[in-house]
């Protein structure tokens, strides 16, 4: 089995982003473009990391530790070019690696397959291997010169002459080198160029030089979209959603209308799911077998049992754990909240810090005060509990199994289990009083 080393280069300022965050830390598919790379990188197999990181960049450290416990890490401290960036982790590479990955931190759409395609090049021979692509627009990019049949360079945009710039095939800058030729490689590489950068791409025309072999594989532009604006994040995120949707469909989910649903990652789905149209899936949401998502709904960090119904119009925030054959209705937001199975809370309703027992029945307008202005404080429903309507239940309470709330409660000490808990102005009855105080108005009113 042959060793291999991947070099993620994440120095990269970002300043294009307008944003304080390291241009690597933004997100697509609810997770940052670093863990995308790292990912692909983990599910290629195989594979030791060092992530190069510029002189302030803990951040991305620790989102590169907390994806893949076992990086290591390089500080590029000056920022003068992606084979400079290379090099400055020279140590892992000295430790004698067969194949040698250099992705970018940037590119996050890149498939893992397309990575061992780069290695399994090497191992026919080549000592340096590119990423063709065909781009839309190719200004900016490096451009693929071949003579013969063969990649003898890589000019760079800034550096390249006309006919050079009317070359289709451009770099995706992610490369593969032969482990035993790197460091020599690399090492010669120059900075005679308009940028005064040292440009990893010159790794090409240097192998040839050395008598070694260079050669391209052609992937799709959206593989290789690298990410330096707002707008090309957004265009990442389009063909990252395209891609899970056809993975959900793939595996059985059923969308109704898959261009209007949106995926994180991680979203983990069960068999027979129905996901209605419009509906948002944000990190760390699990949906189980025959459960059914309702328009309009959004669900972040939450768990849906087994034939659960939510929605329409739901929002389960982080900390939901839903059990089997619950049923969630319009305008019910639960936070932090675990609903037992077969337990309904239909309409208009806030369930946050609480746990509702099995078969308990929320009534609409069923508010749990959990918050005192101070702390939170939680509820506990037991099972079989029924909550009328509009009552608000101020933490920490809790409310027994079987008990029962009459409407428009307020409740504010413990319900015991089959208990009935009324906490209400009682009503008054005034007879004729509607008639008198008609008069008593209209007397009063000018004509
Ligand atoms: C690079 C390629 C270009 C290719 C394009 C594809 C070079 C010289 N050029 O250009 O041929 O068409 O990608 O998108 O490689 N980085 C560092 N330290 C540095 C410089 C860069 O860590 O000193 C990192 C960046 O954060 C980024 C990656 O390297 O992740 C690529 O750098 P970038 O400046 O985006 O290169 P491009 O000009 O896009
Ligand atoms: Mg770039």
């Amino acid at each position: 089995m042959r060793t291999c080393l991947a070099i993620v280069l994440a120095a990269g300022e970002g300043t294009r982003m307008l944003s304080p965050r390291p241009k690597v830390l933004h997100q697509i598919g609810g997770q940052s473009l670093l863990a995308h790379v790292l990912d692909a990188l983990r599910v290629a197999g195989q594979t030791r990391t060092a992530v190069v990181v510029g002189p302030d960049h803990a951040q991305v450290a620790n989102e590169a530790r907390r994806v893949l416990p076992d990086a290591e890490f390089y500080v590029q401290s000056e920022r003068r070019g992606t084979a400079h960036a290379v090099l400055a982790a020279k140590a892992a590479i000295a430790r004698g690696i067969d194949d040698v990955l250099v992705v970018f931190g940037d590119t996050p759409l890149i498939l893992p397959a397309t990575l061992g395609k780069l290695r399994a090049a090497l191992t026919d021979g080549a000592a340096v291997v590119v990423l063709g692509f065909r781009p839309h627009d190719p200004t900016g990019y490096g451009r693929l010169v071949t003579a013969g049949g063969e990649l003898v360079a890589i000019r760079e945009h800034a550096d390249a002459n006309e006919s050079e710039r009317a070359i289709a095939l451009c770099n995706g800058g992610l490369m593969a080198l032969a482990g035993p030729q790197a460091l020599a490689i690399l090492s010669s590489i120059g900075s005679d160029n308009r940028k005064h950068e040292f440009y990893l791409t010159d790794a090409v025309s240097v192998a040839r030089k050395m008598g070694l072999r260079a050669s391209a594989i052609v992937v799709t532009e959206d593989e290789v979209r690298g990410i330096n604006t707002k707008a090309q994040l957004a265009e990442a995120e389009a063909v990252l959603q395209v891609r899970l949707r056809a993975a959900a469909l793939e595996a059985g989910v059923t969308l109704v209308a898959p261009e209007t649903i949106f995926l994180s990652a991680d979203t983990k789905f069960g068999k027979d799911v129905v996901v209605e149209p419009y509906v948002v899936f944000k990190p760390g949401v699990v949906v189980e077998d025959g459960a059914t998502i309702r328009s309009f709904s959004h669900l972040d960090g939450a768990h849906v049992g087994k034939t659960a119904i939510v929605g329409p119009f739901a929002r389960l925030r982080p900390g939901t754990k839903l059990g089997e054959g619950v049923h969630i209705g319009n305008f019910v937001e639960v936070k932090e909240s675990r609903i037992e199975a077969g337990a309904k809370a239909n309409h208009l309703a806030y369930i946050g810090d609480s746990t509702v027992g099995e078969r308990a029945n929320v009534g609409a307008g069923t508010i749990t005060c959990n918050y005192d202005g101070a702390g939170k404080h939680r509820t506990e429903i037991g099972k079989d509990a029924f909550i009328g309507s509009n009552s608000a239940l101020v933490a920490p309470v809790k409310i027994g199994d079987g008990a029962y709330i009459g409407s428009g409660s307020v409740i504010t000490r413990n319900v015991p289990a089959d208990s009935l808990a009324i906490g209400r102005a009682r009503q008054v009855i005034k007879e004729g009083a509607a008639e008198r105080l008609r008069s008593i108005k209209s007397a009063g009113k000018k004509t």
